[in-house]
């Protein structure tokens, strides 16, 4: 199983590291278009092999695409992150250009490549590639919500003094700081509700606290985070290179689900070998559907920004 990531950033380094570590794949390329610094990323990370007993070959390449010719999966992270005061929206005019060209010559060499985009906003970027290569639904994932929920059950355990491995919650939406929509209803402590934990005031801020997870970081290290997104993009291509039929919320081209068509937002999917292999649409209540809704509404006047 072969594996591309595309930056060699703080967020490609660390996903490459958590695959590699995790030992389920062959070979990992990273691939940069700054001279050398993908060869270097490789070799850093090879000489931790012996170290943290993994088999996985780790290469790099400066932008040579034949390097990742015949990969299973290819993780896209290349772009600009954002700085301590700016949206991921505002982020688009540069990011647009490269997914576009990054995702064209990946599937040059893979042309069954599946695709996971990371690069912000996330949510218009799949939107974009979508878009621009045609390739089936199924191969086109945005990785938002897997990272989202586990800021989620962080923020949830901490408010509740508990052990992060007993919380369970997802958060479906746009992955942006007003569009996330973490469902405090259907949380739960070991499957008891966390409101039988919580009052409806402190869930509200751990509900915020959430939304605004990706922003408070950025302000703590001037720059946006890495690990838990490397660690999110890890799992989730662990479940589609070990067919491994897992549930996480990804960013993924909605046919009426939701109520929403022609959008790629967050909702809980099953990845498998084939990538998304089902959607699932679960009842959301009022209120849930409400700030779904709003959330689209946003994620749609971004891809409106779009030259397509
Ligand atoms: N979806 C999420 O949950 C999530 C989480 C964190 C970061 N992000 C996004 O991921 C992206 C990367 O963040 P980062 O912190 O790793 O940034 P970074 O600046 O550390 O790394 C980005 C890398 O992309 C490379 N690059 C730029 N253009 C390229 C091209 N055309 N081809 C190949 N490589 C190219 C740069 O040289 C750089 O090494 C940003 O857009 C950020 O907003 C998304």
């Amino acid at each position: 199983m072969k594996i591309t990531v595309v930056g060699a950033g703080a967020v490609g380094a660390s996903c490459a590291e958590y695959i590699a570590i995790k030992d389920f794949a062959s070979e990992v390329v990273i691939l940069d278009i700054k001279e050398g610094y993908a060869e270097g990323k490789a070799m850093d990370l090879m000489q931790t092999a012996s170290l943290m007993g993994f088999d996985t070959k780790i290469t790099g390449s400066t932008n040579d695409y034949a390097k990742t010719a015949d990969s299973h999966i290819a993780v896209i992270t290349s772009g600009i992150p954002r700085k301590p005061g700016m949206t991921r929206e505002e982020l688009i005019g540069i990011n647009a250009g490269i997914v576009k060209t990054v995702s064209s010559n990946l599937l040059e060499h893979s042309p069954n490549v599946i695709i996971i985009v990371v690069s912000n906003p996330m949510d218009t970027m799949t939107y974009l590639v979508h878009k621009t290569t045609g390739i089936p639904k199924n191969r086109i994932i945005g990785m938002g919500g897997a990272l989202d929920s586990a800021r989620f059950k962080y923020r949830l355990a901490e408010a509740m003094e508990a052990p992060i491995s007993d919380i369970d919650g997802m958060v479906i939406g746009g992955h942006s700081d007003t569009g996330m929509v973490p469902l405090t209803s259907h949380a739960t402590r070991n499957s008891i509700r966390v409101s039988e934990f919580l009052s409806e005031e402190r869930l509200q801020q751990v509900s915020d606290d959430t939304k605004v997870g990706g922003a408070t970081l950025t302000k703590l290290l001037g720059t946006s985070a890495w690990y838990a997104p490397g660690a999110a993009v890890s799992s989730m291509v662990q479940a589609i290179a070990c067919d491994q039929k897992k549930m996480f919320p990804c960013s993924t081209m909605l046919d009426g689900e939701y109520g929403l068509k022609d959008i790629c937002i967050g909702v809980p999917v099953i990845l498998g070998k084939d990538g998304i292999e089902k959607i699932i649409d679960i009842p959301l209540s009022d209120a849930e559907k409400a700030k779904m809704k709003e959330s689209a509404d946003g994620v749609s006047k971004t891809n409106g920004l779009l030259e397509l």
